[in-house]
Parts: C-alpha cells; sequence; structure tokens
C-alpha cells in the first residue's frame, strides 16, 4: 500500500525545524553547494511518515532562507532546489515501493538494505545532477570535479543513513521527544565542520592580504602572485591534475613569493645592478618562504613548491641548484607560471616581452630552464588564447 497522499503535520513541523536548524549551519563545499546533515533528517521522516510528508520536509530545504538572503542567483537557486527535490522524490519512490511497513521487525535486514538504497540513489542523483551543472559551467572534467566535491561525502552519506535508522527507531520506541537526544550528534557534527571551513578560509585571507603587503613594496609585481595562481591553474588543468590538486596549488601560486617579505624595500625596488650580496638576500626568499607554508596545515604536504619554485631542470637555479627530476611536479608549474609573468610584465630593467616573444623563451628555455611537459601544456593554452582573439 502506497502513501503518497498521507501528510502527518506533526512529522512536517518537527522535521522542518530541525531541518531549518540543520540547513542554517550548513557548511559551503570547496568548489560549489553546500553540504549538511539534513539528508539524516529527511531519510529520518521518510522512514516514519512516508514520501507526502518527507517531500513537504524537503520543500523547506529547498525554501532555504539563508540561501535567499545571500542573493545567490535565481537560476542557482532553483537549479539546486529542482535537483534537490527530484534526488528526493527519486529516493523516496523506490523506499515506498520497496520497504515493508507491515514488518514489525524495525531492523528486519530487508527493510535496512531498502533504507541504504535510498540513501545511495539520493546520493548519486543529487551529485550526478550537481557535478554536471559545475563541470558545464567551469569547463572541468566531470570525474574531477565529482572527486574533489563529492567522493569525500561517502562515508557521511552512510553515517547519515545509520543516525536516520536510530532516530526512526527511538522516534518510533519512545516518541518525539527522543529528536532532542538523536539530532544532537549530527547538529554538533555539523557545527564542527563549519568551523573548519571557516577557519581555514579566514587563514587563507589574512595571508592573501600579507602577500597584497609584499606586493606594495614592489610596485613591478602588483597583482603578480594572482596570475601565477590562474596560469598555474590553466596548466594544471592542461595536464590532467584532480580538482584537489589544482585547489592546493593555486594556493601554493599565491603564496610562492611570501619569502619577499624578509627583503627590503630599497633592495626590491633597486635600479642599478645588483650586488652579489643582493643577489645573495633575494635567493634566500623561497627557503623563507617555505618557512612560512609548511606551517599550513593544508599546504604543508606540498609547500616544497615553493622551496624549489625557482630551481631549473638543468640545475643552474637557486637556493639548492636541484635538478630536473628532483623537482617536485609543483615547483615546475610555479616556475612556468612565474617566469612568464615576470616576462610579460614590465620591470625597472627592461619593458614588457610580447606573448609571442614570451612564446619563443619558452621553447628556447624548455629542457633547460623549464620542464619540457610543463613547458609544452604553458605554451599550448597560450597559442590556443592567442588564436581565440
Ligand atoms: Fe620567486
Amino acid at each position: 500500500m502506497l502513501r503518497y497522499g498521507n501528510v502527518s503535520v506533526l512529522g512536517v513541523v518537527l522535521f522542518g525545524i530541525l531541518i531549518f536548524a540543520a540547513d542554517n549551519l550548513s557548511a559551503p563545499l570547496p568548489k560549489a553547494g553546500s553540504v549538511s546533515v539534513n539528508f539524516g533528517f529527511l531519510l529520518a521522516s521518510l522512514i516514519l511518515y512516508g514520501p507526502a510528508t518527507a517531500v513537504i520536509v524537503t520543500a523547506v530545504v529547498v525554501l532555504n532562507i539563508r540561501e535567499f538572503a545571500k542573493r545567490v542567483p535565481y537560476y542557482k537557486h532553483i537549479f539546486n532546489a529542482g535537483q534537490y527535490l527530484i534526488s528526493m522524490g527519486i529516493a523516496s519512490i523506490v523506499f515506498e515501493n520497496l520497504y515493508n511497513r507491515d514488518i514489525v521487525n524495525f531492523f528486519y535486514p530487508k527493510n535496512m538494505g531498502i533504507i541504504f538504497l535510498s540513501v545511495l540513489i539520493f546520493f548519486i542523483s543529487n551529485t550526478v545532477l550537481t557535478t554536471g551543472a559545475i563541470s558545464i559551467s567551469e569547463r572541468a572534467n566531470f570525474i574531477n570535479v565529482w572527486i574533489f566535491n563529492f567522493a569525500w561525502l561517502i562515508p557521511s552519506q552512510i553515517f547519515l543513513g545509520v543516525m536516520a535508522v536510530a532516530i526512526s527507531f527511538l522516534y518510533r520506541l519512545y516518541g518525539p521527544f527522543t529528536l532532542l537526544f538523536t539530532c544532537l550528534p549530527l547538529v554538533i557534527a555539523q557545527y564542527t565542520y563549519l568551523l573548519r571551513i571557516k577557519e581555514r578560509k579566514a587563514l587563507l585571507s589574512s595571508i592573501l592580504q600579507i602577500v597584497k603587503v609584499v606586493e606594495a613594496k614592489d610596485v613591478y609585481t602588483a597583482g603578480h602572485s594572482v596570475r601565477v595562481a590562474e596560469y598555474s591553474e590553466e596548466i594544471a588543468r592542461g595536464m590532467g591534475l584532480n580538482e584537489y590538486d589544482i585547489e592546493i596549488l593555486k594556493n601554493l601560486a599565491n603564496l610562492h613569493d611570501i619569502g619577499k617579505i624578509q627583503i627590503d624595500l630599497s633592495l626590491l625596488n633597486k635600479r642599478g645592478k645588483l650586488s652579489d650580496s643582493d643577489w645573495k638576500k633575494i635567493k634566500r626568499h623561497p627557503i623563507v618562504g617555505y618557512d612560512i607554508v609548511k606551517e599550513i596545515t593544508f599546504l604543508k604536504d606540498k609547500a616544497d613548491a615553493v622551496l624549489y619554485h625557482h630551481e631549473r631542470i638543468d640545475g643552474s637555479g637557486y637556493p639548492y641548484g636541484k635538478k630536473g627530476g628532483d623537482i617536485p611536479l609543483f615547483a615546475k608549474i610555479l616556475c612556468v607560471a612565474d617566469s612568464y609573468d615576470a616576462m610579460t610584465t614590465k620591470r625597472p630593467y627592461r619593458e614588457a616581452l610580447s606573448r609571442e616573444q614570451a612564446i619563443f623563451e619558452l621553447k628556447r628555455n624548455s629542457g633547460k630552464q623549464f620542464d619540457p611537459v610543463v613547458c609544452e601544456t604553458m605554451i599550448e593554452i597560450l597559442e590556443k588564447k592567442y588564436q581565440e582573439k
């Protein structure tokens, strides 16, 4: 017997309040959308009251006031709302058709299997639709976007499924007041995650402010780090790196010259020839930068890209004169991106090179200063851009 028409007012009110609260603690995803525990509550309302109640409660998610307040573009909101409702709708229909409500044993294995099948269906539908939208709008690889944004959510979805079973079981056994105890762990988990994301964002934005201060010391490097980050991202995408690595690389690119904070203003803007001692000071900036970046938890594993961004394939770079295979890939990408931007911007001692001249220099130094594969990728990107204009 399908129960599509039966709506429980109590269910709508209780789960609606819970979802509204959880949604206002939902955390932004690395690239787009947001992650929230509210699916656990939606599933519990589906198990307890059936699809009609669950879909009405889903509408509370869809009418998320916080997103309206943030002035999310209306088409994004309609897309999010639509895909969420569709995903929950499909999961609800499958659930209601297969779940046997006549069985007294709540933990009847087949019914448990149906609950987790519904979790799987919702997760796949929800993430595939969102991934499709992101990969189209950002022209990014579908699989890469999915892995970066959603693969890590699988354990939490299983956890939400288990929590929904526990919430429904206790609710049915002892009544609605049990929600006070069962929903607490979910809301705490949500809040902890939100704090972590906020902390990371705050840390990054304060570091980027420091980068701006460093660049402001030298009139010729204003905006340099941002451009190096853009070029690095393009190269990494062209080389097929995953979205997670691209994000880390972009942050490292923004910070690659942060070691210049230790160099005197007079030296950075010196117009005449640099003395040996001047060069010695300048050549320390990758080491100083590395010491700073390695203290940032989520960047420390790849911080050596900052340390080696002036190393050259033929061993003629600094600070250590490392050769080809000993230089990490991220450092090789930063080196090409950094050099291209340096060549194409005006410096105290020379005019900016044109794009063709810079491409010529990249070709001339491929295999000597630059890694040939990285260099080739950058040249392809630049030539493609040139043709487009
Ligand atoms: Fe540098």
